[in-house]
């Protein structure tokens, strides 16, 4: 699908995006956009060097693309030099690479935030609440009538969410699950977290001055010790060589028998061969899982486990975030070919 046939510069979208103001900023800045209409859902570094093509000067990738050195020599051959990848996760580009043939990465945070932030807190209330497993028992017409033992689960109220990683996506889901839920909260983060403590320091003053009970928090010196007392967790790092397989099996053990594993951020943040294990191991533990080691594949067994609610890689799919990081993602494109600023750039 080609917009703007005469443009300027050359930009390739690999995939088509919500919304029409990307396709608009471009078009509008002289830009000739092409978007890809290939079917198949993932494309490889081949694929994409064909459609850079001999002459590009930007693209907007996907978070399923491998950009590494091939693609950035492909870019930089083409005379490109932005690229934009929608999300706000970069571990599927070698920024290296991209240094290295002088091409300019940006992401899009910020628009994602709590669109996230909600899916972490809706797998939270689904695992402790058992949404889908009694979803699929009146869908199988098994409801005969109210039990008291009937699809029993977890109160939050009182209880302790840990979260591990208090960037903005953790700080948000972690002012979602107090002031919403009334939770207790343990945190770890290797940086300061000021947006989260001065967030729980203001709303425990604020309870203080309504008479009512205060939350207890704390940042905790360990991310073991948010495993050990927690009883919701949600992981938000990055991820990077330090946390691949950061929840492993020793530290599933360490966890509580009930405990709500949430997992909104990178499947490898997880080693899933344990985690099957585990819930085969305790059935009263859960899990609430957006993304997966070896996507868009789930290690043998999952789909099985009554005790895990599993959901394709949604955690930013509502139609305002996902419209407004195309839009950051044009303006990256834009903002490199005609010296905007750019988003992720730390000289912005
Ligand atoms: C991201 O942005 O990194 C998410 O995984 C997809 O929105």
């Amino acid at each position: 699908e080609v917009w703007n046939p005469s443009g300027k510069y050359r930009v390739v979208s690999t995939k088509s995006m919500p919304g029409t103001r990307w396709i608009n900023l471009l078009i509008e800045q002289d830009c000739r956009l092409e978007i890809c209409t290939e079917k198949k859902t993932i494309l490889s570094v081949e694929d994409i060097v064909a459609l850079i093509g001999d002459k590009c000067d930007g693209v907007i990738g996907q978070l399923t693309e491998d950009w590494g050195e091939t693609l950035f020599a492909a870019l930089s051959r083409a005379g490109g030099t932005a690229f934009s990848n929608m999300a706000v996760g970069y571990n599927n580009v070698d920024v290296n690479a991209a240094n290295k043939y002088g091409v300019a990465v940006g992401n899009t945070p910020g628009v994602l935030t709590e669109t996230t932030a909600e899916l972490a807190a809706s797998l939270s209330l689904a695992a402790a609440r058992r949404i889908v497993e009694a979803d699929e028992f009146m869908r199988a017409g098994l409801y005969d009538g109210w039990l008291p033992h009937l699809f029993v689960g977890n109160l939050l109220k009182g209880q302790t969410v840990g979260v591990i990683g208090a960037g903005r996506i953790g700080s948000a889901y972690a002012r979602m699950m107090v002031e919403g839920f009334k939770m207790n909260l343990i945190y770890y983060d290797l940086y300061q977290a000021t947006r989260l403590e001065k967030f729980v320091t203001a709303y425990g003053e604020f309870l203080k001055a309504n008479g009512e009970k205060p939350v207890y928090w704390k940042r905790a010196s360990t991310m073991d010790e948010v495993l050990r007392e927690a009883d919701v967790i949600s992981l938000h790092p990055i991820l990077d060589k330090t946390t691949y397989h950061l929840v492993n099996k020793e530290r599933l053990a360490m966890m509580k028998k009930e405990a709500i594993l949430v997992n909104c951020s990178r499947g490898p943040v997880i080693d899933e061969v344990a985690v099957v294990e585990h819930l085969k191991q305790n059935p009263m533990f859960r899990v609430g899982l957006d993304v997966f080691e070896d996507e868009p594949y789930m290690k043998p067994g999952l789909a099985d486990m009554k005790n895990a609610v599993i959901v394709p890689h949604i955690a930013s799919a509502s139609k305002w975030t996902r419209e407004g990081m195309a839009t950051l993602a044009a303006l990256n494109v834009l903002g490199k070919i005609k010296r905007y600023p750019v988003w992720g750039d730390p000289n912005r």
